[in-house]
C-alpha cells in the first residue's frame, strides 16, 4: 500500500471492529498513526498490540462528553496532533413499530449514533482549528438519506448525522477543515450479522443476504468503507466538504425499492408511460 496518510494523526471511534477496524488497519497501511477509541476493551488493545507503535488505545463511550474529550487530548498527548477524526461507533438501537418504541430506547440510539457525532466533530474543531487544519469523517448510512432503510431510530438519527455535516462543514472550513460523512449500504460485519440472523457472528447470512441485493453480485465489505475513508481524509478530497459519500454499489438508494417500481423491461403505456405504438406500425 501508499503513503497517503504520511505522518498524519487519525483517531477513529468504533475503531475495535467492523468498519472501525477495517479503516484503523488501512490508515496505518497508508502510513498515518491512530487512535483506536472504543468500548470493547479487550479487542481495541489487542488491535492496537497488532499495529505496533502505530496505534494506542483510549477506552471512551462515546455518548459522555468527558470521554470523548479525554480521548482526543490523549491522541495529541500521545501522537502529537489530530488531522483526522473518524466519529464511526454505532449500534443498531431501537427496532420495531414506533408505537413500541420506549423514550429510553429512542434516546439510547440517538445518544450513540448522533449525540456521539455532535461531540466528536465538537472537540475534533477544539484542536485542529488552532491548528488550522484537519478532516472530520462520520459514518451516516444510506438509512440517513432515503427512509425506509433501517429502523426508526436509526433512520431518524443518521438523517441527523448528514444534515449535521453539511451544517458545520462551511463554518469548520474557514479553519481549514473538511467536514464529511459516508454512507455505507449493507456492510458485512457484525451489526448486519445481527440484523440478519440475530446472532453478531452470522457474517454468512449477511454476506448471503447484502449479497442478493447488490447489482454488483456481492454484498459492501469494511474494505470498500476503508477505502471511501481514506480517500475523504486524504489530501486527494481537498475540495470535498459538506458531502456524503454513497458506497452501497447502487443496491440502495439509487436501486432496491426504487427499481421496483421502473423496472428496465417494464412496459407501461398509456397517458402517464410510452405511447402505443401506433396501429400498422412496424
Ligand atoms: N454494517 C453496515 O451495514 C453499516 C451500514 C451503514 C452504516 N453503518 C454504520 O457504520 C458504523 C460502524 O458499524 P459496524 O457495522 O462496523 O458495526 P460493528 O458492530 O462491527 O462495530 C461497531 C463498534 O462500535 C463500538 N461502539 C458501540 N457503541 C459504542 C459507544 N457508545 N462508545 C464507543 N464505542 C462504541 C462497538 O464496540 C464496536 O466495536 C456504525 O455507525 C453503523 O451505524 C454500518
Amino acid at each position: 500500500m501508499g503513503g497517503r496518510l504520511e505522518g498524519k494523526v487519525a483517531l477513529v471511534t468504533g475503531g475495535a471492529a467492523g468498519i472501525g477496524e477495517g479503516t484503523v488497519r488501512r490508515f496505518v497501511a497508508e502510513g498515518a498513526r491512530c487512535m483506536v477509541v472504543d468500548l470493547d476493551e479487550e479487542r481495541g488493545r489487542t488491535l492496537a498490540d497488532d499495529l505496533g507503535s502505530a496505534a494506542a488505545f483510549a477506552r471512551a463511550d462515546v455518548t459522555v462528553e468527558e470521554d470523548v474529550a479525554s480521548a482526543v487530548d490523549r491522541t495529541v498527548a500521545e501522537l502529537g496532533r489530530l488531522d483526522c477524526m473518524f466519529n464511526n461507533a454505532g449500534i443498531l438501537g431501537a427496532v420495531g413499530p414506533i408505537v413500541g418504541t420506549s423514550v429510553e430506547a429512542w434516546d439510547t440510539t440517538l445518544a450513540v449514533l448522533l449525540r456521539s457525532v455532535f461531540l466528536g466533530i465538537k472537540h475534533a474543531a477544539r484542536v485542529m482549528i488552532p491548528q488550522g487544519s484537519g478532516t472530520i469523517l462520520s459514518t451516516a448510512s444510506t438509512a440517513g438519506v432515503r427512509a425506509g432503510l433501517g429502523p426508526h431510530a436509526y433512520t431518524a438519527a443518521k438523517h441527523g448525522v448528514v444534515g449535521l455535516t453539511g451544517s458545520v462543514a462551511p463554518e469548520l472550513g474557514r479553519h481549514g477543515i473538511r467536514v464529511n460523512c459516508i454512507a455505507p449500504g449493507g456492510t458485512v460485519t457484525a451489526m448486519t450479522a445481527y440484523a440478519a440472523a440475530g446472532d453478531p457472528t452470522a457474517t454468512d447470512a449477511a454476506y448471503a443476504r447484502i449479497g442478493s441485493r447488490s447489482p454488483l453480485g456481492r454484498p459492501g465489505h469494511v474494505d470498500d468503507i476503508a477505502a471511501a475513508a481514506l480517500f475523504l481524509a486524504s489530501d486527494d478530497a481537498a475540495y470535498v466538504s459538506g458531502a456524503c459519500l454513497v458506497v452501497d454499489a447502487a443496491s440502495e438508494v439509487h436501486g432496491a425499492m426504487v427499481s421496483r417500481w421502473f423496472e428496465a423491461d417494464s412496459e407501461l403505456v398509456g397517458p402517464f408511460g410510452s405511447p402505443p405504438a401506433p396501429a400498422g406500425a412496424g
